[in-house]
């Protein structure tokens, strides 16, 4: 609960987390390919500017997505032993094999709500994908290893449509109740409104609390920041973000990059929600950033801080 103008906002935390998946959502879908050292100094930036949560590569096919054929010595090269937490994205148990021998400790499983999208993505029925969502929390728990799930596609798929918020209730259901340790709720494709965010976290508050809950958000129509905010009020705490708002999602036609980090940590500071990072350092990972890959970063706030205007 916080006060601002003298107002009470139920559900507004005093502090959020924000973990940057940058280096994995965003790298993933750029044209380009950085070396493992820039994407280390990408991650070694972030960690400076005190970004506490990592998404810093994935461990699948290195044919289906060739940006993260590097992920076990990005892993290997880790600025570790400053409480930073490094999540990896897995599709399946090979995935958590790898990880796990790569000395990753926090893992990101991928099920899309619908069949069309995990089938395209990761060549798996949702049936087994949570059969092996089953199998992997079991090991995980036996393994010091924290399980996050992505709910993909959990509002709009670019196969089938809009999604029913049963559906990825029912699933969030069946994670919760197999011991997930968080289930992130996420607009893949960009294309979920407030309303819908409202809904659907609305729903799953009353179902299982926000504690184990996260948003992850593209901004393909420009509302990632209005869901982010929607989902905040809802009670949400754990948000994901790409640095300058790299990124999308190869396998969702159209989707563009996730909300940018520094949009939404600019948003957070403007009304008093502590993220623990230092906006100006995020924008000097995101000229970093431009350098790499010759463009501009997307996000609002760094185009309207960093770019000189002609006067
Ligand atoms: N990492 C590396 N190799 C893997 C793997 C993984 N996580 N999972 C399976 N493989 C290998 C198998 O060992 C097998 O190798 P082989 O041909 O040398 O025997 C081969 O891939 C085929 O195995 P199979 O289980 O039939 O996989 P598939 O061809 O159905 O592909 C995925 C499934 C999950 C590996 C692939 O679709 C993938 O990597 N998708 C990732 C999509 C992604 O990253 N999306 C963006 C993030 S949401
Ligand atoms: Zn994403």
């Amino acid at each position: 609960m916080i006060e601002l103008n003298g107002v009470k906002t139920a559900f507004w935390p005093e502090r959020v987390r924000i973990m940057d998946v940058g280096p994995r959502d965003g790298l993933q879908n750029e044209p380009y390919q950085l070396a493992t050292s820039q994407k280390l100094a990408l991650i070694e930036g972030l960690v400076n500017a005190g970004v506490r949560w990592i998404e810093a590569t994935s461990f699948v096919h290195p044919k289906a997505v060739p940006q993260m054929a590097d992920a076990a010595e990005v892993s290997a090269g880790l600025p570790r032993g400053n409480g930073v937490i490094y999540y990896a994205l897995i599709p399946n148990e090979k995935g958590y094999d790898r990880a796990l021998a790569a000395g990753i400790d926090h893992v990101g499983l991928v099920i899309s709500v619908t069949e069309t999208m995990n089938r395209k993505n990761i060549n798996l029925s949702v049936a087994e994908s949570l059969a092996i969502a089953e199998k992997v929390i079991g090991r995980a728990k036996a393994d010091g290893v924290k399980v996050r799930v992505y709910a993909s596609v959990a509002f709009v798929c670019a196969f089938e449509g809009r999604v029913d918020p049963a559906r990825t209730i029912e699933l969030t259901d069946k994670l919760m109740a197999m011991g997930c340790d968080q289930v992130c709720i996420a607009d893949s494709v960009g294309r979920a409104h407030p309303g819908q965010v409202a809904g659907l976290l609305g729903a799953l508050r009353e179902k299982h609390g926000t504690e184990r809950l996260a948003a992850h958000f593209h901004n393909t129509y420009g509302m990632a920041i209005a869901n982010t905010l929607t989902a905040m009020q809802q009670g949400v705490s754990f948000f994901d973000a790409s640095i300058g708002g790299l990124g999308g999602c190869p396998f969702s036609p159209g989707a563009t990059g996730n909300t940018p980090t520094e949009d939404l940590v600019h948003l957070f500071h403007q009304m008093g929600v502590e993220t623990g990072i230092d906006l100006e350092k995020l924008c000097d990972i995101s000229d970093m950033v431009k350098d790499f890959s010759g463009s501009l970063p997307p996000s609002a706030y760094y185009r309207a801080t960093r770019v000189k205007k002609a006067s």
